[in-house]
């Protein structure tokens, strides 16, 4: 089994507010993207990593040039538009993982359980249970409905597919105008199935100021632990 692998970074970072691209963002001293990226090559089915970035000339992201696997590739406007740009620019793979540099705590264990559910199933992404009471609102703030919740599932990164699976999903959505704010959701889209497999609490997005805090915490136990 050959894998390719999307690193998504082409983000602005708004909601961190650090003033830059969140991928560039350091925590504990090395930046997001390169903790996120570390745990593909790694994996020794990871033939080719594009990274896909605002600015492939920029200091900050040529910081993971080195690895023949690795190429920088420029990002678009949304971040469908810069996986897409990602998966052009890898080459042959039995399956693509496509991740978010916005997720730093990836495991091996985590790559491996998503990948051998997508090379059997096609198409599968890790998800973990919504924890919290879920409601809807109405346009004035009030609550229109508490949502059962027992069906919910949180998706994370990576998510991985057959390589000929996600080059069709994303070629169709591009053709068709259709957004979705993940991968898995344009492969539903042209009617796939796609398997969720238990994902890991650790593996948090850092999104808000508040993910910094937790981020710190979780590494703080990871070195503690004798794996930071
Ligand atoms: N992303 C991307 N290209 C874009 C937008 C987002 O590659 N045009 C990437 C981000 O770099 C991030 C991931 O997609 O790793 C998830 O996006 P998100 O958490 O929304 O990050 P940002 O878009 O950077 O943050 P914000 O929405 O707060 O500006
Ligand atoms: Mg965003």
């Amino acid at each position: 089994m050959t894998i390719g692998v999307v690193l998504a970074a082409a983000g602005r970072g708004e909601r961190l507010g650090a003033g830059a691209p969140k991928a560039y963002f350091a925590l504990r001293g090395e930046m997001l993207l390169l903790r996120a990226l570390r745990p593909f090559l790694a994996h020794p089915a990871v033939t080719a990593v594009a990274v896909v970035v605002g600015d492939p000339s920029d200091a900050r992201a040529r910081a993971v040039l080195g690895d023949p696997r690795v190429q920088l590739v420029r990002g678009g406007a949304e971040r469908q538009d810069s996986v897409r740009a990602g998966i052009a620019a890898l080459g042959e793979a039995d399956l693509i993982l496509v991740h978010d540099a916005a997720r730093p705590f990836v495991t091996r264990a985590l790559i491996d359980a998503v990948a051998e559910a997508a090379l059997r199933h096609g198409a599968a992404v890790p998800a973990i249970p919504v924890p919290e009471t879920v409601k809807r609102v109405d346009g004035a703030g009030f609550v229109a409905a508490t949502e059962p919740r027992d069906r919910l599932r949180l998706a994370q990164t990576p998510q991985g597919f057959r390589a000929a699976l996600l080059r069709r999903a994303h070629a169709e959505a591009a053709a068709a105008g259709r957004r979705a704010t993940d991968d898995a959701a344009l492969v539903e889209l042209i009617g796939e199935r796609v398997l969720l497999v238990p994902g890991d609490p650790h593996n948090i997005k850092i999104t808000s100021p508040a993910d910094r805090t937790i981020a710190e915490a979780i590494l703080a136990a990871a070195t503690e632990a004798g794996r930071g």
